[in-house]
């Protein structure tokens, strides 16, 4: 059997742009897509009341599979599409079978929450929290502009983002633009600090292209630009989505690979990038 990417879908627009992304990177990888509703129980003041067999409801989400699935396969017949109706709490339920699965892909918003919201409980619920990425995707598909965004940072002990990069540049033929921030700590920009940012500014560029080393050998197709910024790389980021078919980032800096905490960049990535954020944490054994 094929590897599976995995699209949580719940009848919003959100998550139909994810089952569309989500076809069409399945497409590309040679992957099957498997189209998940997870239907939460009712429940109130305590007690969690099931649906009986004749709810509508329990039909509303067969529909919801069946519509997606047909939207996907119309957009990619080259993919093998299935569905699965589960039943419980929806972040827990895609956070064990995301274990399994290349990806796991999802809307940055679904149909509940406040308004105003960037980002909808169950993308922050998985993004950093399960190993291997987690692609959240915003809006509708636009334009294909032909190129992939990675943020690194080279002092990382593993760059798992950096190989889901080479990967997605890889099988769309997309350039790789890797994009790194540095800034001198606030606290020393006063005078007598003696390092010159110039010389810095060498070195860290410097530095990220000896990290990407290996990668550039391994994927000699992929063309690749290296953007070493002194600034915050959130914004960064941010600023380079908007050129960008995908933004990817690591979970978490160095040192924690083992803790499911989302870091600060990555977060902000996740709510502020105009394009498609993957989120790749990476796969350790659980010893
Ligand atoms: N019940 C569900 N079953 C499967 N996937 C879901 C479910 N609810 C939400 N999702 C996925 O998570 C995305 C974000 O939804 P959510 O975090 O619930 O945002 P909101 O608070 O706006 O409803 C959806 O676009 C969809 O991909
Ligand atoms: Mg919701």
């Amino acid at each position: 059997m094929s590897e599976q990417i995995i699209v949580g879908v719940d009848g919003s627009r959100g998550a139909l742009a994810a089952a569309l992304w989500a076809a069409d990177d399945a497409a590309r990888r040679g992957c099957d897509l498997q189209i998940v509703y997870v239907e939460e129980p009712l429940v109130y003041g305590g007690r969690a009341y099931e649906r009986s067999a004749d709810d509508p409801a329990r039909k509303q989400g067969e529909r919801l599979l069946q519509e997606a699935a047909a939207r996907a396969a119309e957009s990619r017949s080259d993919v093998h599409v299935s569905t699965e109706l589960l039943y419980g709490d929806t972040t827990e339920i895609l956070r064990a079978q995301a274990g399994e699965a290349a990806a796991i892909v999802v809307g940055s918003r679904g149909l509940g929450g406040f308004a105003g919201l960037l980002l909808g409980s169950v993308g922050l619920g998985l993004a950093g929290h399960v190993m291997g990425p987690v692609v959240v995707v915003r809006g509708a598909p636009t334009m294909v502009q032909g190129e992939i965004v990675a943020g690194l940072n080279p002092d990382d002990a593993v760059h798992p983002a950096i190989d889901y990069a080479f990967e997605e540049a890889q099988a769309r033929g997309a350039r790789l633009r890797v994009v790194h921030a540095w800034d001198l700590p606030s606290s020393r920009l006063g005078a007598g600090f003696g390092l010159d940012p110039d010389i810095i500014a060498q070195a860290q560029q410097a530095h990220v292209h000896g990290v990407l080393e290996p990668w550039l050998k391994r994927h000699p197709g992929v063309a690749v630009s290296e953007s070493v910024y002194r600034g915050n790389p959130i914004a960064a980021l941010c600023e380079a989505s908007a050129r960008a078919d995908l933004v990817v980032v690591g979970s978490r800096g160095r040192g924690v690979i083992r803790s499911a905490v989302l870091g600060s960049v990555s977060h902000g990535v996740l709510h502020y990038a105009t394009c498609p954020v993957a989120v790749v944490r990476p796969r350790v054994r659980a010893d």
